[in-house]
């Protein structure tokens, strides 16, 4: 065995152990401050909200990871950028997704941890505290869901298959908003929903409760666990034209591994003169 892969059957357990403890420490404010929220902000972009909640999730989970590693490698939506940069290792961390659903009192949200080395997804804990569900894997380690091991589903076909996607806060300004992508799909298949957290949308892939899920406009706190927890899970984790993934292209294309080709197809069919320009019907 190389060195470098001894190391990584040493460290990734315990990477995933502190993940899981920061989750469930993020994942015990989100409990806490359910229904009693104070601060309810839009941070710029109509639609893109931060409430008293997700700092206080960041600080809970910041703690944790700061006791272990000191206040580096690590990637935050509230804090941003901390440490240092040329470090192989990044923690990416979403102390709430799902904040819209939070903030309406909706119950699909979840915080969201991954670890990437080299710019790889190695580990992910994704924890939803409101069922409550804890999905965690590591590379080589499995994934789990309660610590009982998961599987992408079997589905063998589009038009079987129950697809999820999701839209970002650009939608309304953006020609490239993925509703033609959505109209298409919907129509191919059993059905797409739209859950609006994109972690818990990669954890329901990984196990098994939907077949397929692509989104675009994403930021690497999204979906590092999400990625690492669907691998893990036996699925397929993709650019849209099955290129390999670059978590900074905010693009992402995860499946069962059976459906994957077929939904990589379709969705490139999909032009821009097939643009839907809501924004013209209100001229
Ligand atoms: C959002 C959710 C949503 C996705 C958006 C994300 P947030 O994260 O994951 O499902 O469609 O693109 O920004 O803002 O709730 O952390
Ligand atoms: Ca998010
Ligand atoms: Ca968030």
């Amino acid at each position: 065995m190389n060195p470098r892969m001894s190391d990584r059957t040493t460290e990734l357990p315990i990477f995933l152990d502190i993940a899981t403890e920061a989750a469930l420490a993020g994942g015990a404010v989100l409990q806490s401050y359910w229904g009693k929220l104070d601060e309810i902000e839009e941070k710029g972009r109509p639609g893109d909200l931060v409430t008293d909640a997700d700092r206080a999730s960041e600080v809970a989970i910041l703690e944790v990871l700061r006791r272990h590693f000191g206040d580096r490698d690590i990637l935050t939506e509230e804090s941003g950028r901390l440490g240092d940069t040329d470090s192989p290792y990044l923690w990416a961390i979403d102390p709430l997704d799902g904040t819209t659903n939070y903030a309406h009192q909706y119950p699909c949200f979840a915080v969201s941890i991954g670890l990437l080395i080299d710019g790889v997804p190695e580990v992910g804990v994704i924890f939803d505290p409101f069922r409550p569900e804890l999905f965690r894997a590591a590379t080589g380690l499995g994934a789990t869901r309660n610590r009982l091991p998961i599987r992408v589903s079997t589905t063998p076909t589009l038009d079987k298959s129950l697809l999820v996607t999701g839209f970002a806060y650009d939608r309304t300004t953006q020609p490239d908003n993925n509703y033609a992508e959505f109209a298409y799909l919907t129509h191919l298949t059993h059905g797409v929903r739209r859950a609006g957290a994109a972690s818990l949308d990669l954890a329901y892939v990984a196990c098994g409760r939907l077949d397929g899920y692509w989104e675009r406009g994403l930021s690497p706190w999204d979906m590092a666990a999400g990625v690492a927890i669907v691998r893990e899970a036996g699925g397929c984790v993709t650019a849209y034209d099955r290129t390999p993934l670059a978590i900074e292209s905010g693009r992402i294309l995860a499946t069962n591994g059976r459906i994957h080709n077929e939904l990589s197809h379709r969705l490139l069919q999909v032009k821009p003169k097939d643009w839907v320009r809501i924004s013209e019907l209100d001229q």
